[in-house]
């Protein structure tokens, strides 16, 4: 719900997750940085698919292509010509993405006569103009404000769009409404192209027309055959890589749902044709038990079955997963024949074949491909984290319950008081531990309010030194989930941090 996503935006800050990109000159729209534990956080996220999809696979192999790839990539890809809507599947999600377009249009619209309202009065009124108090007063304003939550919550908050027609009937609705409004066509849908350009070149003349990436899959189509030959792979085999990505996202209100500069971690498997069916099996049952050894609840989870696919694909899956806004896309599991490297083939007058020696003959792979948003990963895990749990009692703490393994900061170590030499072993505890785990020294405020604060911050330790420790050498390890606390030895820490957090 609402209020919950609310929360998940304003914890992510509050606690140095995620904070909106350069913030101080008011942001720039989808697009955000990654803050001292958000940068952990999807870190480990990332290690954690790159374990299980490389280094437990001995017939996978990752790769690090660039952002730029040379033009052609993009027209032999589909995402040059396919311009308007290259990344639509059907005729369905064509009319989703218009209709997202007349939304962001007139929301775009809207929010910049609000803008203008404020500064007519901060004008005319000089320094006694209050923002708050004219916002709220201004009847205009707030009749703006309302369309915009009218749109958003009818339409806005959900992409799963009704009819086109639905759209533009509510945004008629709303502008006969308002006597400022000018007549407009909303018939004519603006054409967007989801790449962002850029040159490269020193020259006018000479610069060459770029891309940035739209996905990371085409530096994998391309190199194919290097990395097959270089490393005498034999399919079955498959290469993956994670890094950034960059689309012109028309709709962009879902905070790190839906991004302009996000990261994508994806890896391209490839087949024999006519097994693709059972490695599609295969790998929509092997990601889903990915997600679900992080502990995240199943019924988090669920598959949704493309019935309308691709032109490259012939089978097509989602894993959903339940964000405080709904059920929405987290990853996609694609069949996509032998498309992407005939297309390549074609475009670069190169063979892109593999000699099969079992067959003794040479075809052209198809591909089943696995891929996830790292950003959108990053969401799932941190808001199924959120919770604010009432104990006994009856107080309410904030808690982050991270999967062990994916939490920023491991352990805290707090000593009792900051005398009688505690500090100093406790420092001692920070120094042994950090070479194995990121672990974080808390000194301030009475121990209590110590704890609460690595709770919200989702530490699944807390390492307290007290008066018992001068005497005998242990201390307190308190549980984040349970709060239960147990007295151990100084010793025998590493290894009971190592056994839960371990991958
Ligand atoms: N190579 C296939 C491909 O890129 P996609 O469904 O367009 O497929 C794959 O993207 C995944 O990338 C999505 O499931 C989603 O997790 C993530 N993703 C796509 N667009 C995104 C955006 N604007 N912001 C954040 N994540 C995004």
């Amino acid at each position: 719900n609402e209020d919950q996503f609310k929360k998940v935006i304003s914890h992510a800050k509050e606690y140095g997750y995620v904070f909106q990109s350069s913030e101080i000159y008011d942001g720039l729209s989808a697009v955000y940085d990654y803050a001292q534990n958000g940068v952990e956080l999807k870190k480990n996220i990332r290690d954690y698919w790159w374990k299980a999809m490389v280094q437990m696979n001995e017939n996978i192999v990752g790769i690090d292509t660039a952002i730029f790839m040379h033009p052609t990539t993009w027209k032999a890809s589909g995402h040059v010509d396919a311009f308007s809507d290259p990344l639509i599947d059907n005729k369905d999600s064509k009319k989703r993405y218009r209709a997202d377009v007349l939304v962001e249009d007139y929301c775009a619209k809207i929010e910049s006569k609000i803008d203008k309202e404020i500064k007519k009065a901060e004008k005319r009124f000089g320094d006694a103009f209050n923002k708050e108090e004219f916002v709220s007063t201004n009847g205009r304003v707030v009749g703006y404000q309302e369309k915009i939550n009218v749109i958003l919550k009818r339409l806005g908050q959900s992409l799963e769009r009704e009819d086109l027609a639905d759209v533009k009937a509510l945004i008629e609705e709303l502008e006969i409404a308002d006597p400022m409004t000018g007549s407009r066509n909303w018939t004519d849908v603006k054409q967007f192209n989801l790449m962002f350009g850029t040159k490269l070149g020193a020259s006018a003349e000479s610069a060459m027309d770029l891309y940035l990436r739209p996905e990371t899959a085409q530096g994998i189509f391309v190199n194919f055959l290097n990395v097959q030959k270089s490393g005498r792979m034999k399919i079955p085999f498959g290469i993956a890589q994670t890094g950034k990505a960059f689309r012109n996202e028309i709709v962009a209100r879902q905070f790190i749902f839906r991004m302009r500069e996000f990261e994508q971690m994806e890896m391209q498997f490839f087949i024999k044709p006519g097994t693709q069916k059972e490695w599609f099996e295969y790998w929509k049952e092997n990601r889903m038990k990915w997600h679900l050894s992080l502990g995240m609840d199943q019924d988090n989870y669920r598959f949704h079955d493309h019935e309308k696919l691709a032109h490259y694909a012939d089978a097509a899956t989602d894993i959903e997963f339940k964000f405080p806004f709904g059920f929405k896309e987290l990853e996609g599991i694609h069949s996509r024949t032998d498309f992407d490297l005939k297309q390549h083939e074609e475009f670069s007058g190169k063979k892109l074949q593999y000699f099969d020696h079992e067959d003794n003959a040479s075809y052209t792979p198809y591909v089943l491909e696995t891929s996830i948003g790292l950003d959108r990963m990053f969401l799932a895990v941190f808001s199924n984290a959120l919770e604010d749990e009432t104990l006994e009692d009856g107080s309410v703490r904030t808690v982050l319950k991270l999967p062990a393994v994916l939490a920023p900061i491991k352990a805290a170590i707090l000593p009792l008081v900051k005398k009688d030499g505690l500090p100093e072993i406790a420092k001692q505890i920070m120094e042994d531990l950090k070479w194995d785990f990121n672990v974080d020294y808390d000194e301030k405020d009475a121990v209590g309010r110590r704890y609460r604060r690595q709770d919200a911050n989702g530490t699944p330790f807390c390492i307290t030194v007290d008066h018992d420790t001068l005497e005998d050498n242990t201390v307190t390890i308190r549980h984040r989930d349970t709060m239960e606390q147990q007295r151990v030895k100084i010793e025998d820490l590493n290894e009971i941090i190592h056994k839960e957090v371990d991958a």
